[in-house]
């Protein structure tokens, strides 16, 4: 069984392979108009259930069009709507959706629900994201630096805010693909002790994004956040803001990412997201190419 629960659980060369798949399923359709299927058809007489107990515009959007894409059929299934919202348990959801469908992805708020979906289910499970981790969307962003300025190796990636679940994924991926990682934000909104040690940090943004390639914003309240800390977060994160001043101190060629939604001119002014160093709307396109590619891993082993 290959599940894709997290960039640090999986093997670096079929991150590699993911990537490259993505790349070359991406250009094949470049040529085609949108409504052409992928030539080959991978999922074709496949469903995938999409399970969500969160929001999501990006990744129900772009599985569900993925999978069409590749020939296959989607089931989306929302988590309050399903009898899990109502007691029965991971294990029992995983074995009963496990006879009906060939995949799974699921966005869910503790990290042990997906890990109970992959011990329990018979088909892949796929992480759309966690209170912990957000790999497809890390792994949008490397196909997506790699797209614009070449290889990620030894390059230096700034997260500029709080430290996250997406801060977590790009940790994972800072090991995974070999480039230095700093996180700048205040020592109240560190990332998690378990990743202590794939990343530096640097308390003053101004010097943090000194020679960075790429720097990386999200959210300040998270979706697992109470709304009830939104103010206090505001007051913490203020001086973290990524604005023109902070870009201008990056390499010229910098890119400035943000996985999106975002609260425009809260973390990150308007002018660089709509500015010269902006890549935000590839990453949420690479979004539907990465994921064609790690569900045909998935389902190719
Ligand atoms: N970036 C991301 O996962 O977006 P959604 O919450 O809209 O899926």
């Amino acid at each position: 069984m290959t599940h894709f629960l997290d960039i640090h659980t999986t093997p670096q060369s079929d991150l590699r392979d993911i990537i490259s798949n993505a790349r070359d399923m991406k250009n094949a359709r470049a040529g085609m108009s949108k409504g052409t299927l992928d030539a080959d058809q991978p999922l074709a007489g496949q469903m995938v259930a999409l399970i969500f107990e969160k929001p999501s515009t990006r990744t129900r959007v772009s599985f569900d069009v993925g999978v069409r894409q590749m020939g296959g059929q989607t089931m989306v299934l929302s988590g309050a709507d399903m009898q899990l919202g109502h007691g029965e348990t991971i294990a029992d959801t995983a074995r009963v959706l496990s006879r009906y469908v060939d995949l799974i992805m699921i966005r869910t708020f503790e990290e042990q629900t997906l890990l109970d979906m992959a011990e329990y289910a018979t088909v892949p499970v796929i992480n759309g994201l966690t209170n912990r981790t957000h790999p497809c969307q890390i792994m949008a962003d490397i196909m997506t630096f790699e797209e614009h300025n070449g290889p990620i190796k030894g390059k230096k990636v700034v997260w500029s805010g709080d430290g996250n679940n997406v801060f977590a994924s790009f940790a994972h991926a800072a090991k995974q693909f070999d480039f230095e990682l700093v996180f700048t934000g205040p020592e109240t909104l560190d990332p998690e002790r378990a990743l202590d040690g794939l990343y530096t940090t640097v308390r003053d943004p101004h010097e943090a994004v000194k020679g960075a390639d790429l720097v990386v914003t999200d959210t300040w309240v998270s979706m697992h956040d109470p709304q009830s800390a939104r103010e206090r977060r505001h007051n913490q994160l203020r001086g973290y803001q990524v604005n023109d001043d902070l870009m201008a101190k990056a390499k010229g060629d910098a890119l400035f990412m943000h996985c999106l939604p975002a609260h425009r001119d809260d973390e990150a002014t308007s002018s660089v997201m709509d500015g010269k160093h902006s890549v935000i709307f590839d990453e949420a396109e690479n979004r539907l190419h990465v994921q064609k590619a790690i569900m045909r891993h998935c389902l190719s082993k």
